[in-house]
């Protein structure tokens, strides 16, 4: 038989894996005792699953919800769903709106559309890579737009665009950032606006955290801020704010593109499991949502508050530094030049505390001595023991290094 690498279609060498995602399968075969600063998933308290149950237990007499759905999404979740975005400040038409299999979805479905051999996409930097792994999954071409405290540096996009030409897709979170955590100021997404507009490209709002603001001002989406000047599209999730198991999530774009998403769905997956859908939408027309939320953000919010202090306890001597979030669920530590976070992440595991290393948020390798710690998934007193252990494998690591 040929070698299965030889059978493989030209398009697939894009496809990589995802080390965020192995995360999941490493630390579920970890059998001591690891606090969990590594994945994006919510507190486990925080996910409403007494609720959950009662609302699953009611579906047994709905039999539609076993059956195949419309593609676009349950008709009692996109009414549901409309109404909840309405009441948190966004409008969106009946016809702007597709219900997904969770974010990633939307971002596979919008790439799909969009991007082909050698086009041009500009990613932040540091970036969420299943993003930039499912642009390289369509043979897309990547540039990485640096960051700072007000997220992507749009100054630097225009110098790369007069160096490479203007993107056609401009990739980016700029809400809550993963994995920096950082928010683009209103003045940046301003200048993008304006830029993706004179160039015509297409801007990908990968937008899975802005319901859990828990500081700070509110600010316009990129899609409010685009209306009839440039195309955005809007990516989000129920996985952040409900739970990452139930894989819905939702695109807002405009009515012919949601369109064509619906097509290249239908050679996908049909639809989003309809029991899930039915759920969610019980979950916010019976008016769960609002008080869920608030809860989140106090909870967040004490949880980041927390983390940054057991930092400052625990690091506070080592010239480290780390951003401050207003809302989500991460923030980005950088350690001095010598500290290889690679080597750092299995020192770690064994003291017992996990996250995931800088380099796995950049296309190009960047960000060796950063990492990604996730404030959302262990209570304070856990999260202040992981920072403890995360210092003595620092100082194990380092006395090997020297
Ligand atoms: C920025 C970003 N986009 C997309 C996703 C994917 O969301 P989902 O789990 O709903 O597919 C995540 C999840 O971590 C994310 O952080």
């Amino acid at each position: 038989m040929p070698a299965l690498a030889s059978l493989y279609a030209p398009r697939t060498r894009g496809i990589t894996g995802s080390v965020i995602d192995a995360s999941t399968s490493l630390l579920g075969n970890q059998t001591h005792d690891v606090v969990r600063l590594a994945m994006g998933s919510p507190a486990v308290e925080a996910i409403p699953s007494a609720t959950f149950g009662a609302l699953l237990g009611e579906l047994e007499a709905d039999h539609g919800a076993f059956d195949y759905g419309p593609t676009e999404g349950d008709r009692a979740l996109r009414g549901a769903l409309l109404d909840f975005l309405a009441g948190n400040g966004t409008a969106a038409g009946e016809d702007e709106l597709l219900i997904t299999s969770g974010g990633m979805q939307g971002l596979d479905l919008v790439c799909k559309l969009f991007v082909g051999r050698g086009d041009l996409v500009a990613v932040e930097s540091p970036t969420y890579t299943n993003g930039t792994a499912t642009i390289s999954g369509y043979e897309g071409e990547m540039v990485e737009v640096p960051g700072d405290a007000d997220g992507m540096d749009v100054g630097a996009l225009e110098r790369l665009a007069s160096e490479r030409g203007a993107p056609k897709l401009i990739y980016t979170i700029p809400t809550f950032q993963n994995p920096a955590g950082t928010t683009l100021s209103l003045e940046r997404r301003e200048r993008l606006i304006e830029l993706a507009a004179a160039w015509g490209s297409v801007v990908l709002e990968d937008d899975p955290y802005s319901l859990l603001r828990f500081e700070g001002e509110e600010l316009p989406s990129l899609r409010e801020l685009g209306a009839g000047r440039a195309r955005v599209i809007g990516v989000h999730t129920f996985s952040k704010i409900l739970a990452p198991g139930l894989r819905v999530g939702w695109v807002l774009a405009e009515p012919e593109l949601i369109h064509r998403m619906v097509d290249a769905r239908q050679s996908m997956d049909t639809c989003t499991a309809p029991p899930m859908q039915r759920l969610v939408a019980r979950f916010l027309a019976d008016g769960f949502a609002e008080e869920h939320l608030a809860r989140l953000r106090v909870d967040y919010h004490d949880r980041k508050v927390a983390m940054q202090q057991a930092l400052a306890d625990e690091l506070g001597d080592l010239g480290a530094s780390w951003t401050d979030p207003h809302g989500g669920f991460f923030l980005w530590l950088t350690l001095p030049e010598h500290v290889d976070t690679d080597v750092l992440f299995a020192a770690a595991l064994r003291e017992g505390v996990a996250f995931i290393p800088g380099r796995a948020f950049s296309i190009g390798g960047r960000f060796g001595n950063a990492l990604r710690l996730a404030f959302s998934a262990e209570p304070p007193g856990r999260a202040r023991e992981g920072i403890a252990r995360l210092r003595r494998a620092i100082e194990i690591t380092t006395d090997h290094q020297e």
